[in-house]
């Protein structure tokens, strides 16, 4: 701790402090009364304030609410549709009073009802609607968001989406945005199947590519959305390109998504609802994450996912909020945390660290989502006395100080 980074130094102290840098985030990784030492935007020191180097507690910046509180790595949302615009409460309506999701998204609505939207939206409209979910993300104690394109479908309004990702991602004071290229999530209108996997293929993919607007490619491989061959065209060029791929699997059935993200070395599978012996035998082999969506399960009224099995087979877990218009019309990763617990059955373990290290493994961030010296220092204050705490509120914001990169984004000194 040179002199020259001590203006930059920031001292936090909080009632409870959990790490996430273990697989046990309770026994290995939590401390109480712990102190987080920051500086030059890292973590510097974490461990017991009474153990703390030099008499570094008794210069405490900042103290956790009622001198106790939680302080736990920034959340990772690691599958959101985040870049939207307008609102499907309609259709929504139409669908508690008994509609069905597939059966309405056949007819032209769903994502194609957000299509019409992003098509005739500016990329600065998208931009700004998507900065102002950044900043209620943050809010809800995010730090990084996974932000998928997918509702631009043709050529011209995915580039759109996507620089308008890259917009908002370029802001300070949001969260970090980690961008997908969602290729294959619905069929443009009017325009002929194989010709357009084909165009996605050899055009856009290339183009998003030379743009450098995606980390990863996503491909929504289900029964009436793309077959496993289609995606696999996507999933190889991406490969091929230097893009990472996740997908979206088995959301309404089992067609063999998960053996395709096994082969394509997918960093995720998402959904999961739908997936046999040899699918989830596949992906512990591959050591593809399963990001679970309980908000869009719970959305659409569907059965879990069989967690057993994906435990049994060892699959790392992570959980994401899915935020889209559509199946998860919310922003909140608590709120999907809370549904993990009671409707997945997770253990609080589980569901910390499927929010924070093994989200932030699943989209390439190996040090992110975790207290430890060198880590980015992306942390959260919260008004709980123990981490067990998050997962009751439902629906009420506990965050009061965010940081990401050693900056507050919400609350601080
Ligand atoms: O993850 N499964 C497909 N995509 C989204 C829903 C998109 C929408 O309805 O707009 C999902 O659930
Ligand atoms: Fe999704």
């Amino acid at each position: 701790m040179s002199p020259a980074t001590s203006a930059a130094r920031v001292v936090v102290r909080a009632g409870r402090v959990i790490t996430c840098v273990n697989d046990d985030a309770f026994a290995g990784g939590a401390i109480d009364d712990g102190v987080v030492v920051v500086e030059g935007g890292r973590v510097a020191w974490v461990g017991r304030a009474t153990e703390c180097p030099a008499g570094l507690h008794k210069t405490v910046t900042l103290a956790g609410p009622h001198g106790g509180g939680l302080l736990t790595p920034g959340l990772v949302d690691a599958h959101t549709h985040a870049a939207f615009v307008g609102s499907r409460h309609a259709e929504y309506a139409v669908r508690m009073a008994g509609g069905d999701y597939e059966a309405i998204a056949k007819a032209g609505g769903g994502i194609l009802s957000s299509h019409r939207a992003i098509a005739a939206a500016s990329e600065d409209a998208i931009a700004e609607e998507l900065c102002a979910r950044l900043a209620r993300m943050a809010a809800l104690g995010v730090t990084t968001v996974e932000v998928k394109s997918g509702y631009g479908l043709t050529e011209e309004h995915e580039l759109k989406q996507l620089r308008a990702i890259a917009r908002a991602a370029s802001k300070p004071g949001l969260p970090r945005v980690v961008p997908t290229f969602l290729a294959l999530h619905a069929l443009p209108p009017n325009v002929d199947r194989a010709a357009f996997v084909e165009s996605v293929v050899e055009r856009t993919l290339p183009a998003v590519a030379e743009a450098k607007l995606a980390r990863f490619v996503d491909a929504y491989v289900d029964r009436n959305a793309f077959r496993v061959d289609e995606a696999r065209l996507v999933g190889v060029r991406a490969r091929s390109l230097g893009l990472d791929v996740r997908l979206h699997v088995g959301q309404f059935a089992d067609i063999g998504g998960a053996a395709l993200a096994a082969e394509l070395s997918a960093l995720s599978v998402d959904h999961v609802e739908h997936v046999g012996d040899d699918g989830a035998a596949a992906l512990a082999k591959a050591g593809v994450t399963a990001v679970l969506l309980p908000i869009a399960s719970f959305t659409l009224a569907q059965a879990p996912p069989d967690v057993a099995l994906l435990r049994r087979h060892g699959v790392p877990l992570a959980v994401a909020s899915d935020a889209n218009p559509g199946t998860a019309p919310t922003e909140s990763l608590p709120l999907a945390m809370a549904l993990a617990a009671r409707l997945y059955g997770l253990s609080t373990e589980e569901i910390w660290l499927g929010v924070t290290r093994r989200a932030a493994a699943s989209l390439a961030l190996p040090t992110h989502g975790q207290l430890k010296v060198g880590a980015p220092a992306d942390l959260t204050v919260w008004d709980l006395p123990h981490e067990a705490a998050l997962l009751q509120p439902w629906g009420s914001p506990r965050a009061v100080h965010v940081m990401r990169d050693g900056v507050w984004l919400v609350g601080g000194a």
